[in-house]
């Protein structure tokens, strides 16, 4: 058939592609500048993934939903990918590897077969394996921190979901005290009250809030801040930048960086349990989101993935909060 022949075409170039470590470099490079272009990109090979598959194939991918994520996790948590990246580009045997990470061989034979077929690793034989660009992603901290609060938090959270819809008779939920996150894992408090008592899990999520940002364009390179800030004279000191639970204050950093001039007061605040990182040049003030807001007559009120996080009601009220 002909469209198999196209589809053969397409299939070889983009092999070529993926076999290719510095053209896939590039093209990514060229996909973050382009925000459209690389979702067209992501959708049609997602899309096309799926519609190729068939149903049975795609039955069993469904059914199998989550395991690369455990064995990511389990390979960042016992260092077998800070391990391997160590060794590289020298491929390693699996039973030293295991011993040095304090694993069975066998185990860990069938964990790094699963993980080669899911581009976390090459394998080089049948019992050795190398670092590919994979596993150097998952050696970085980052990731280890994503999945910390992905496999601990958020996947507990998602399985619930049924359960909870049942508790609630499946209505639309609404009320952030008996919300799914409530309702398994938080037992009754929410997901930042929670992590007070954990800051392992409070740090790492921090930290995974701050790279968010990396994998796209800047805010800051397209929204024209300065034209809502003074931010080339002093005005007393006046508030220009309040970044309302804004965690570590990456994002009030970036805006200090962007405009040196800027005289006036760059306020970070967040819970007094969520900030681990203060940043030169940047102000950090304890608050609670539900209460009226201390920091008040600011230029600018900021808030990213706030909002997201609570019912609507609630939302009203944060925001009639920075207006006073
Ligand atoms: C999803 S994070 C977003 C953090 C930051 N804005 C960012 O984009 O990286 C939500 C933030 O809301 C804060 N938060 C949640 N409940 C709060 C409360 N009751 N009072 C103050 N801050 C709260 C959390 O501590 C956390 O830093």
């Amino acid at each position: 058939m002909a469209e198999l022949e196209k589809l053969s075409a397409t299939v070889a170039h983009l092999e070529q592609i993926i076999d290719d470590d510095e053209l896939c470099d590039k093209l990514h490079e060229g996909l973050v500048a382009d925000a459209q272009f690389r979702h067209r990109v992501e959708e049609t090979l997602r899309r096309a993934h799926l519609r190729l598959q068939g149903t049975g194939r795609n039955s069993e991918r469904l059914v199998t939903t989550g395991f690369d994520l455990v064995i990511a996790h389990i390979g960042c948590q016992l260092g077998i990918w800070t391990a391997l990246v160590e060794q590289a580009p020298a491929a390693v045997e699996a039973n030293a590897l295991a011993a040095a990470v304090g694993m069975d061989g066998a185990l860990l034979l069938r964990l790094l077969r699963f993980g080669a077929t899911h581009e976390m690793v090459t394998q080089v034989d049948r019992t050795k394996f190398r670092a590919s660009k994979g596993t150097e992603r998952l050696a970085s901290p980052r990731l280890k921190d994503a999945l910390l609060v992905t496999v601990d938090m958020l996947a507990p959270l998602t399985l619930a979901f049924p359960a909870y819809l049942e508790s609630i008779k499946h209505k639309e939920p609404d009320d952030p005290r008996n919300s799914a996150w409530t309702f398994s894992v938080g037992k009754g408090q929410d997901m930042f009250e929670y992590m007070a008592a954990r800051p392992l899990h409070a740090e790492a999520f921090n930290r995974h809030m701050t790279f968010l940002q990396e994998n796209t364009v800047p805010w800051l390179d397209i929204f024209p801040l300065e034209q809502y800030m003074n931010v080339d004279q002093t005005e007393g000191k006046r508030v220009e930048f309040c970044d309302v639970a804004g965690g570590n204050g990456h994002q009030a950093l970036n805006v200090v960086r962007k405009y040196p001039t800027l005289e006036g007061r760059v306020v970070v605040q967040d819970r007094p349990d969520m900030t681990f990182t203060q940043h030169p040049g940047v102000e950090y003030v304890a608050f609670d989101l539900f209460k009226p807001n201390p920091t008040k007559g600011a230029r600018v009120y900021y808030l990213r993935h706030i909002l997201h996080d609570w019912p609507d009601e609630p939302c009203r009220n944060i925001l009639i909060h920075c207006g006073r």
